[in-house]
Order: C-alpha cells, then structure tokens, then sequence
C-alpha cells in the first residue's frame, strides 16, 4: 500500500521553532519550594508505580499539570501515565503540552512518534521520527524508525531538509537495507528541481555541455550519489537518465573537461554500474567503442598509450575491471579511493577468501550443479549495507512473547542458540540473524563459493565473530552430525530438485522441539512471472549476461503492461536478480495446501507467519473468527489478495 507523505512537510515548520536552551528554566518558572513540592509528589508517583498501586498513581499525576502547568516534569509524569496504562490518546496532549514547553527536546519529539506509532498515525509518526533527527543527528533509533517507516511512503514535494536525515540513513551500518528505503528516497529526490527536468527529459543530455550541465547539478545532491552507491535504483526514470549520461561520455570523451565533479560523478556511475552488475543496457555502437575502449585501456596499462582516469572510470561504467585487468593496475585508480576499494580491492580480497573457506565435499547433485554454477556467476544479492544496528534480543523472550505458536522445550537452548542458515548466498541474512539473536552460534552454508566469500568478506568487515561458513550442499548437511536450535532456509527450497527431500534434512538437523523459519515461492503471486518466465523461455536454461541484458532491453523498448509488472519487483533491477526472478534454472512455487502437506511430511507445526503486517489483513478478512495459525484461513485471504505473498510466504515452524 502506498501512502502519500504529505505531513511531512510540515516538518520544516516544527523544526524552525526552536527555543534556545536557557528558556526552559524560565518557562518553567517555579520557585525553589515550588521545585521541591514537584519533586515529593514524583517520588510519591514513583512508589505508588513501584507497589502497583495505579488508582493513587493516576491520581496524582493527573494532578500535577494542574499544581505545576509550566514545568515539564509534571506534562512527562501524566504522559506517562496515561502510557503506561494503554491510553495513547489520551497521553497526546500532555505529550503536545511537553513540546511546547521543551522545544528542542529530540526525546519529546521520539515519544511523540512512539505515540502516533501506537495510534496507527503513520503519517504523523514519521514526520516526528524526521524531527527527532533533525534535533539529534545522533539519534540512532529514530533512524532505525525511519528506516521502517518509510518505505511504503512515497513523497509527493520537495523537502530538501529531511536529504541529511536520509543520507545517514543510507550511509550507516546499521540502521537499515538501502534497497528497501530505495523507492521512497527516490520519490523524494524525483521533486528537487535539479533533477526533475533530467528525469522528464532526459535525452536533452545529447552532447558535452548538456551532459556537463547535468553533472553539475547531480553534483548538490550528494543523498542521490550515496544512493548510487548503496544499492539499484528501481525506477527507470533514474535508468533512463544515467544510461543516456553514460552514453553521452562515452561518445564525447575526448572532449569531457575534466573537473572534480565529472570524476565525481563518472565514480559514482561506476561503483553504481558495478552495484547494479551491470545493468544498464547497451546500443550497438557503445558496444563497439567500449570494445576499443577496452583495448585502448590495455594498452595503456602496458605503457605504448596514455590512458587517463576518464578512460578508465568510463570503462568502468561498462566492464568490471577486476575481472579483466592485472591486480598490477589498480594503482591507477588511487585517486579515487573509493571506486578502487569498491570496484577492484573488494572483489580480489573474496577471490582470496575463497581460498580459505571450509568444504563439506564436492557438490554431486545435478541440479545443484546447476544452481551452483548460477550463483557462482551470479552472486545473490550484491548488498552494502545490512540492518545490524538494532540491540541483539534474546531469541528465548522473542519467542515466548511473539504471536508465533511456540511450545518451550527443556532440550532447546534459545539463550545462547546455535544456528544454522541454509542456503545464506551473500550473507546479508546470516549476519542481520547474527548481529540480532544475543549470544548466537551461526553456520551459514551455500553451494556458491563466490557467494560466500561475499559473505565472509562482510562478516569480517563488520567484525563479527559469531558466524563460520561452510561450503556444502543441503542434501549433505546430515553428515555434520551436529544438532541445531534454529534453521532459518529462506529463498532456497525452491531452487532444489525436491524441497521436500531438503527440508527433511533440515528438520533432521534440529534439536527436538526446534525452530525452522522458511521462505518460500507462492504461485500466486508469482502467476505474472511464469508468464514471463515461460516467454523468455527461448533463451534456454543457462542464458549469459548479454544475453539478460538484451533481452531486458527489448522489453523497455517495448513498454506495456508485462514492463509494467515487472517494474515492481526489484529485482528487475540489479542484473544478477533479474536472472534469478526470470532465468532461473531451477524453480518450483508453492500453494498453501501444498506447504501444509510439506510440513505434514517434515513432521514440523506451522507457528506463525513472520510479517506481523499480515496479522492485520488475516483479522480484517476473517474477524476472530478464525486461527492465524489455519493455513486453510490463510489460502482464503491469499484467494482474495493474491500479492499477499508477493515477498514469499516466510513462516516458522516447530519440530514435533
Ligand atoms: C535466492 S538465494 C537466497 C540467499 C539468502 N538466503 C537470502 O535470502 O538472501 C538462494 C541461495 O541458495 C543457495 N542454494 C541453492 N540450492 C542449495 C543447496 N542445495 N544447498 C545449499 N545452498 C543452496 C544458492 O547458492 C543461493 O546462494
């Protein structure tokens, strides 16, 4: 559902109304006894709290704005109250009452948000979240509410204050994945007036000056360049402008002035290119000059043609360096730190990693064999950043006090859980599950190797100590004969030969009594992809990368409703995710009945879906009247909104 985030704009107004620091004592204006008579009745209130004596609570806190209505204490105390005893609506004007007072305060701002949060006041909550930031730069769970928040939003103005806010959203480890605030950024940024006008017209980028003209303007928006390099864009307005800007440099590059902001912008493009695995489609004649590029590239790297930092960042617009050029070269991008980290040192530092990774054995099924050798090509997905910024929590009080069906079990060990992921691909779910379960022990397997080596290259860069990686195939794990808390296998079932044969193993693996969350295909939502799937079918089973590319190209020129649909899923996006979404060689989806009888087999009990969200829809087309833990409710919610599951049914079971 999308949601226009008109409130937010209110944001510059709230925030323009600071009163400097040395005012709050004056509005308070009390005199010292008057201080100290507030201060007795807080104490009073804090011990009637502490013995639970709510009635003699409520009554004095409800007093104290009366005695004390200028002094912030006594608005916080009734708040509170009110809070504490579930009365959100009622706690917002005394919360209003304590902004009044205290307008520079970021944390009055925070429980603002926290208490439209509760109320179901999205809009409102988010604008508060914005403002709590813009007060605290530092702020960090305001960024981790905003990274939740905003992604369904879409932006229908220009704000340019809230850019900062979203760049360190962005920019931080942490607080959230760049990809899933990613269309809400860009909604924002499609209304600055530097970018409109290049986004509705983007072939007035036809020559030198234009192109010029337009990187200088891309050049004040540095929230549009950390996006770049953070993750796909998923719009193809965006597309349609930055491929015509890489087309233009590469038609005029001899004639390019150079400046700070087209090495800039032509380094973005690269780390962008090289994000998105290249994307961005290709007309017959870059095809050629990047060919000569190429070449002219090479030679200069063996000293008979001078070749400049342009030539090489435009080529890297194009081509993965590393893959073609000597390790020797990468000095000759030293002047631009980044792109060489990004581009070059990362992609040597995992080849080495491969070297140092642990085999269960050779890889001997057939159709592991082939998943393989996708994802030793295709890597899933290429990420930067991972939500890891949130306080780890005990998975033993996650559990008990979730709405997940669970059945605690003396031989599980959920304080300190040793867990396995099957099928981990780049890791970007191995270490979110291990930067969040407290004193977990994580393996994390997969048949790709160049998968893993991502992953192991982030879990050192991230400096966390809590998860081994093994290379082994899921129909061998039995021979770990080692026994697990807690499985989590999602997006990888489906890509098996029999998932059936696989989540038997898997369930094998755990402890009795333990817990296996799953992530699966469902055919519903995906009806539009196998159709889509089935025309793309001609290609056969192991198209290559131009192959992909070209044909993406053919559907943008082609437009209509199958562009239309395709658009909204993100992996259309990033090169190796549109294989996975339609080239995949190996795919089985599922419906809800079919998922009951795996669970039948695997001898596991359905306990809840993972996505609270859906809790909402499930009691809104059945009331109390049925069981969220009823997959055959379920499919009658599905029938009725069938892209319920357009994100994969993930759900947790536990073993019988
Ligand atoms: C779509 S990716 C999902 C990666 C990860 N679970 C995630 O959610 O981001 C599927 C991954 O499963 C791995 N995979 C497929 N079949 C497997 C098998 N039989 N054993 C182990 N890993 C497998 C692939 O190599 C790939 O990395």
């Amino acid at each position: 559902m999308l949601r226009e985030c008109s409130v937010v704009g209110e944001v510059h107004d709230l925030a323009m109304s600071h009163h400097p620091d040395s005012q709050i004592g004056e509005v308070s204006g009390l005199l010292d006894g008057d201080l100290l008579a507030l201060q007795g009745q807080l104490r009073l209130l804090n011990r009637y709290l502490t013995v639970q004596d709510h009635e003699n609570a409520g009554r004095i806190a409800a007093s104290l704005p009366q005695k004390f209505p200028r002094h912030p204490d006594a608005w916080r105390a009734l708040a509170d109250c009110y809070r504490r005893e579930g009365r959100s609506w009622n706690a917002l004007g005394p919360q209003k009452k304590l902004l009044e007072l205290e307008p520079n305060d970021p944390e009055h701002y925070f429980n603002l948000a926290c208490l439209y949060c509760e109320l179901g006041l999205d809009n409102e909550s988010l604008t508060a979240y914005f403002q709590t930031a813009l007060l605290d730069a530092d702020f960090d769970q305001a960024y981790v509410a905003i990274g939740q928040k905003i992604r369904d939003f879409r932006f229908s103005s220009t704000q340019p204050i809230l850019y900062p806010v979203l760049e360190r959203l962005i920019a931080a480890d942490g607080y959230v994945r760049p990809s899933s605030v990613a269309q809400a950024v860009l909604s924002l940024l499609s209304h600055d007036p530097l970018l409109e006008p290049l986004l509705n017209e983007p072939n007035d980028v036809a020559g030198v000056e234009s192109l010029q003209a337009a990187i200088r303007n891309l050049n004040h928006l540095p929230l549009l360049h950390t996006l770049m390099k953070s993750c796909a864009l998923p719009d193809l307005r965006f597309e349609a402008l930055f491929c015509r800007m890489r087309r233009v440099a590469l038609l005029s590059l001899s004639e390019l002035e150079i400046s700070s902001e087209l090495l800039d912008f032509l380094s973005t493009l690269a780390v962008h290119c090289f994000t998105n695995d290249y994307l961005y489609p290709e007309r017959d004649d870059e095809v050629a000059l990047v060919a000569a590029l190429e070449r002219r590239v090479h030679l200069g790297i063996e000293g008979s043609e001078s070749i400049g930092l342009t030539d090489l960042l435009c080529l890297a617009t194009y081509r993965p360096l590393h893959r073609f050029l000597p390790a020797s070269s990468v000095t000759l991008l030293d002047t631009v730190p980044e792109v060489k980290q990004r581009i070059f040192s990362e992609p040597l530092t995992e080849r080495a990693l491969i070297a140092e990774l642990c085999s269960l054995g050779e890889i001997t099924d057939i159709t592991s064999i082939k998943v393989r050798r996708q994802y030793e090509n295709n890597p899933y997905p290429r990420w930067v950043r991972a939500k890891v910024g949130a306080e780890a929590v005990s998975a033993d009080s996650v559990f008990k006090h979730s709405a997940l069906r669970f059945q605690p079990r003396s031989e599980l060990n959920l304080t300190a859980p040793e867990i396995l992921i099957a099928g981990c691909g780049t890791g970007q779910h191995a270490i979110e599950s291990a930067a969040t379960w407290r004193d977990s022990k994580l393996l994390a397997v997969d048949i790709s190797l160049t998968s893993l080596s991502y992953a192991k290259r982030k879990t050192g860069e991230l400096n966390l100590e809590n998860i081994e990686f093994l290379h082994a195939d899921i129909l061998d794990l039995r021979s770990l004969n080692r026994e697990f808390d807690v499985v989590e296998c999602v997006g990888v079932l489906h890509h098996m030969r029999d998932p059936k044969t696989g989540l038997r193993v898997l369930t094998d693996l755990l402890k009795p009594g333990g817990l296996i969350k799953v992530g699966l295909y469902s055919e519903l939502a995906r009806a539009q992809l196998t159709s889509s799937r089935r025309k793309a079918s001609h290609l056969g089973a192991e198209p290559t990368d131009s192959q992909i590319r070209e044909y993406r190209r053919r559907l943008l020129d082609a437009g209509g409703e199958e562009l239309e649909a395709l658009c909204e899923w993100s992996d259309f996006f990033n090169l190796s995710e549109w294989r996975d979404l339609i080239f995949h060689v190996q795919e089985h989806q599922f419906s809800l009945s079919q998922i009951d009888g795996l669970l039948d087999d695997a001898n596991i009990r359905f306990c809840g879906f993972e996505n609270p969200g859906l809790i909402e829809k499930f009691k809104n087309f059945h009331g109390d009247s049925s069981s969220i833990y009823d997959l055959g409710a379920w499919q009658a919610v599905e029938a009725h909104d069938k892209s319920l599951f357009t994100g994969m049914y993930q759900f947790w079971c536990q073993k019988i």
